[in-house]
């Protein structure tokens, strides 16, 4: 391809951090948006302003949200269901999920980006714990680490701040212990809420920067978020918690079948992606495309 063939090159991201979503059009020329940090977060809790994570598992989308000014990329472990085929979360590796987060470090500039440690990648021990975060750190150029679990995890969480790495903490329902969980259910109502609140403190005690709430009654997702310094980020979890985040795909109606009942779909992309497929096909079949316009002389 000569240089003249060639596509202008994706504009870069621009939008300045904290000045709410970016523009309508991503190319619009302001001054280069700061990189995300944990204290922003805290600050925003401090300030009572609620946040927006996605997760994301390559450079467009990356791109997109970091464009459209979100403030945390969740590389997760969801992307064993919603990338790589897989029924569950369980099967998925480290070396499946590093090319994933390097992805997403390359497409953003400003969004704080989070790989999520695996199913087995870290429950043994602190130390497999540390060293599985070291090579999301050092091999993924990833920003900071989410892990499952709640009182058991501290000595894990502990080991990985000790070393310097920001720690996403992630209890209620979490979908790596599915089946220890009985299934896909709510948690923490009753008294398991006194045991949400506690573990939720001994995490922030431990060095967690943020923790997901994941299927938790509201009234205990609010008692969390008040209890705690640190911002809680709510899936399935109401309204007062600091952040909310959603999987992109559900979020923007690219996975079909049935959701479950806190997904909110901001788009149809399914309809979208599967009536321009079938548009280019016939297209092709009826030699509409390509068109003189796209041809070589
Ligand atoms: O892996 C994931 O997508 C998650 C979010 C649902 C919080 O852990």
């Amino acid at each position: 391809m000569s240089e003249t063939d060639r596509p202008d090159p994706a504009p870069e991201s621009t939008a300045p951090y904290g000045s709410g979503p970016a523009a309508a059009d991503p190319s619009a020329a302001v001054a280069p948006r700061k990189r995300v940090r944990v204290h922003h977060l805290r600050a925003m809790k401090e300030r009572g302003e609620h946040f927006a994570m996605l997760t994301s598992y390559d450079q467009l989308t990356a791109q997109i949200f970091d464009q459209a000014g979100i403030p945390v990329l969740l590389v997760g472990d969801s992307a064993a269901n919603n990338v790589l085929g897989y029924e569950t979360t369980l099967p998925v590796t480290v070396d499946e999920l590093l090319p994933l987060v390097r992805a997403v470090t390359r497409g953003s500039h400003s969004a704080l980006v989070v790989a999520d440690l695996p199913f087995g990648s870290y429950q043994s021990s602190p130390e497999q714990a540390l060293a599985t975060s070291v090579r999301f750190m050092k091999e993924g150029g990833a920003h900071a680490v989410k892990l499952e679990g709640g009182g058991t995890v501290v000595p894990q969480v502990a080991a990985i701040v000790a070393a310097g790495i920001p720690v996403m903490a992630h209890i209620g329902f979490t979908p790596q212990s599915e089946h220890g969980l009985g299934g896909y259910r709510v948690q923490g109502r009753g008294d398991a809420g006194d045991d949400l609140v506690r573990g939720a403190l001994a995490l922030q005690r431990a060095g967690a920067f943020a923790i997901v709430l994941e299927m938790v009654p509201g009234d205990v997702a609010k008692r969390v978020t008040a209890e705690l310094s640190i911002p809680t980020i709510g899936i399935g979890a109401g309204v007062d918690c600091d952040g909310q985040v959603l999987v992109w795909q559900d979020m923007a109606g690219l996975r079909s079948g049935p959701m479950p009942r806190f997904v909110k779909r901001y788009a149809d992309l399914r309809t979208t992606l599967s009536e321009a497929a079938t548009a280019f096909a016939a297209d092709v079949a009826d030699l509409a495309y390509p068109g003189e316009e796209h041809t070589f002389h």
